[in-house]
């Protein structure tokens, strides 16, 4: 990656943040002197964010690398520390979270409340024969039950592994299997696009499969029918009847939370571990400290799903440790309208909105009109992850969403660091649009070349994190063989080299010359064009930032003079006409305005205009299918497509896939 091109990222847009917010803001300039000089002494302080019931012996202890233990010997309660300390301050009667359902119901829970669920959930687990240390898997739509199921788990030191409830019953099987989970806690179903949605046969099929399930405790959503088997229970007559009284137990910090999957390149997902003190202490820091949370007078909305790791730091431990009103929403951006999301923030007055570059460009494409009929002003900070953000959808967050003057945490984090690693402070960074700018303090990130060496301002490579943090995952569940293989195996001590432990995080990133870092997308994604490195994030961010263009999808496709040539899949804004000749003209003028972004090398052999790209569940491009099919095109064939046989290709061969 060395070769990256020299232009690009010639982005020269820096925005400082708003004066009243640099000057009252929770986190200033000097955190990050503070953390370099002693970085385990600046953990220390996060960690007493927290209520122990036993401190800790010793900060970390790194000598059975790369193997981390945080905080040792000390002891505590999740759920404590997210809900009954917030009611013994006498905040019972502050909402926790602001549910909206997607038919438009509403519920809104206060620390009180969520305390009540939260212990008659954990009588009822304890009671199905759950102890310390059990796996719970869980597959729910985005209801409070979610928060409150995962926080039981917690109270009673059970692990749990939260599956996405739009996952097929072979990925909800697998996991049960891989985790050998006692008990399921799942839903009849939950709203999609204006429909019940049915979760419970899923289940059953699954848990047909699965020996390991003991019982299966369901929560009435849509009220549909549903096949009833002997393993079954009802929430409401279970929980909702249970006594409401339930002391929290305190566990070592180094005790199982949970288990998330994440879906590697090849091979069966990896069950990703994280553990209690470290991973609490990071992620309460970093809500805190990336979106400045006030938490008496923010509002604040994370619209991920609680199945991906961005709900579980920053929907439940992070904002609930602490002690945030937030809104969480059941359904999709477009139902019943494309204003639904705006409407949200209007209603409940949100100040802080994080949310992820597929949505951006989403919403980019329906038009700015629509969010121009809301009352946004309550939003003062804004936040994205998930992939990199282009610098246009960025812009346009900015000035569509943000009045001109939201700061946006651009947050670089992963399933397996389980906190924000790299972003922005709001009260402190002037942002470059599109870069996640510099690692947060306490965090060691460095891009380095092929030889593990760090790479200058202006030069690319691979993105590594240098030193443990306390939300790391622990191991890859029930095979550390693998943790080892995946994660420290290709640079520093793991690979042979020097006497540093370094995480090889498998993503590309480039220092500009100030030093900010701009992610690349995963180091699979890069291209080699006729010698050079090009990744497929450049010349989709290339793309998105000509005016006609909404969203773009770039792969690398075998070509027998270049090595590899650039295919773009391109969808066009809402207003633009591509039909026929206008569709062709297009074309070229967007071939010609990369080239002229990054220079000839970077110019497509081949654009076509879609209606839709396939993405993963969480949103992330699916390049792979998209690169199947580029190379079975014959070459030269410009096609304009608009919603037919490709992406119907694609969309048939998503299915078997996901
Ligand atoms: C991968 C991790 C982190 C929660 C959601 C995704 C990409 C994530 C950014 C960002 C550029 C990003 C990386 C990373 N990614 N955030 N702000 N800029 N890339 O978690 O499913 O574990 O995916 O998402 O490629 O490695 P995940």
């Amino acid at each position: 990656m060395s070769e990256t091109l020299e232009n690009l990222y010639s982005e020269t847009r820096q925005f400082p943040p708003p004066a009243d917010l640099a000057a009252n803001a929770n986190v200033k300039a000097e955190a990050y002197d503070e953390a370099d000089e002693n970085r385990q002494w600046f953990w220390e302080q996060q960690a007493k964010r927290l209520s122990w019931a036993k401190p800790w012996e010793q900060v970390l202890d790194w000598s059975n690398p790369p193997f981390a233990k945080w905080f040792v010997g000390g002891e505590l309660n999740i759920a404590y520390n997210c809900v009954d300390r917030h009611v013994e301050a006498g905040h019972g009667d502050k909402v926790a979270i602001h549910w909206e359902g997607e038919p438009g119901d509403t519920r809104s829970i206060t620390y009180a409340d969520l305390l009540k669920s939260v212990s008659q959930a954990a009588n009822t687990l304890t009671e199905l024969g759950i102890t310390a240390g059990d796996r719970v898997a869980i597959y729910l739509p985005m209801i409070p039950e979610a928060a409150v199921a995962m926080l039981a788990c917690a109270r009673i030191g059970a692990t749990h592994s939260v599956v996405f409830g739009g996952f097929s019953v072979d990925a909800l099987s697998t996991r049960i299997q891989d985790a050998d989970a006692k008990l399921v806690i799942t839903a009849d179903g939950g709203y999609r696009r204006g429909k019940p949605s049915a979760l419970k046969p899923t289940v059953d099929d699954a848990v047909a499969q699965c020996p390991s399930i003991e019982h299966v405790l369901v929560v009435r959503r849509t009220g549909e029918d549903v096949a009833w088997g002997e393993k079954d229970l009802w929430w409401h007559e279970t929980v909702e009847q249970a006594g409401d009284k339930h002391e929290p137990q305190a566990f070592d910090s180094e005790h199982p939370l949970f288990i998330l999957y994440t879906s590697g390149t090849t091979g069966k997902p990896k069950g990703i571990l994280h553990t209690t003190g470290g991973y609490l202490t990071q992620t309460s820091y970093t809500h805190n400290a990336v979106f400045d949370l006030k938490p008496e007078s923010d509002v604040y909305w994370c619209t991920a799903d609680i199945g991906w790791v961005t709900g579980h730091s920053y929907i439940v431990y992070g904002p609930l440790s602490n002690g945030a009103t937030q809104v969480m929403y059941e359904g999709t951006p477009d139902t019943p309208n494309r204003g639904r999301f705006w409407e949200i923030v209007d209603k409940y007055k949100v100040t802080i909105l994080y949310t992820a570059p597929t949505l951006i460009r989403t919403m980019m494409k329906w038009g700015d009109d629509i969010p121009a009929k809301y009352d946004l002003s309550s939003l003062r900070v804004l936040g994205s992850v998930g992939e990199p953000i282009n610098p246009e959808a960025w812009m346009w967050y900015r000035a569509n969403v943000g009045h001109d003057n939201c700061p946006i945490v651009d947050t670089w984090w992963q399933t397996e660091t389980g906190s924000v690693m790299i972003s922005p402070l709001p009260g402190v960074t002037s942002t470059k649009p599109g870069s996640a700018m510099t690692a947060l303090p306490g965090i060691s990130a460095d891009v380095v070349d092929d030889e593990a060496r760090s790479v200058p301002n202006g030069g690319g490579g691979f993105l590594v994190l240098r030193e443990p943090w306390p939300s790391m995952l622990r191991t890859i569940w029930g095979d550390d063989q693998r943790f080892i293989d995946t994660y420290w195996s290709r640079f520093g001590k793991g690979a042979g080299v020097g006497e540093d432990w370094i995480y090889f995080a498998g993503d590309g990133a480039k220092k500009d010359d100030d030093g900010a870092l701009w992610l690349l997308g995963r180091v699979d994604d890069v291209m080699l064009i006729s010698g050079h490195n090009i990744s497929t994030t450049e010349v989709e961010s290339a793309l998105v930032s000509h005016p006609s263009v909404a969203e773009a999808a770039v792969v690398g496709a075998t070509d027998p003079t270049t090595g590899q040539a650039i295919v773009a899949f391109t969808i066009p804004r809402g207003n633009v006409d591509t039909s026929g000749e206008a569709g062709e003209k297009l074309i070229q003028e967007l071939r010609l305005h990369v080239a002229k972004k990054l220079g000839p090398i970077a110019k497509p052999r081949q654009i076509m205009l879609v209606a839709e790209l396939p993405k993963t569940r969480s949103g992330k491009i699916m390049r792979r299918l998209l690169k199947d099919v580029a190379e079975n095109r014959s070459l030269g064939d410009v096609t304009t497509l608009q919603d037919s046989t490709v992406m119907d290709l694609i969309s048939s061969g998503m299915t078997s896939t996901k």
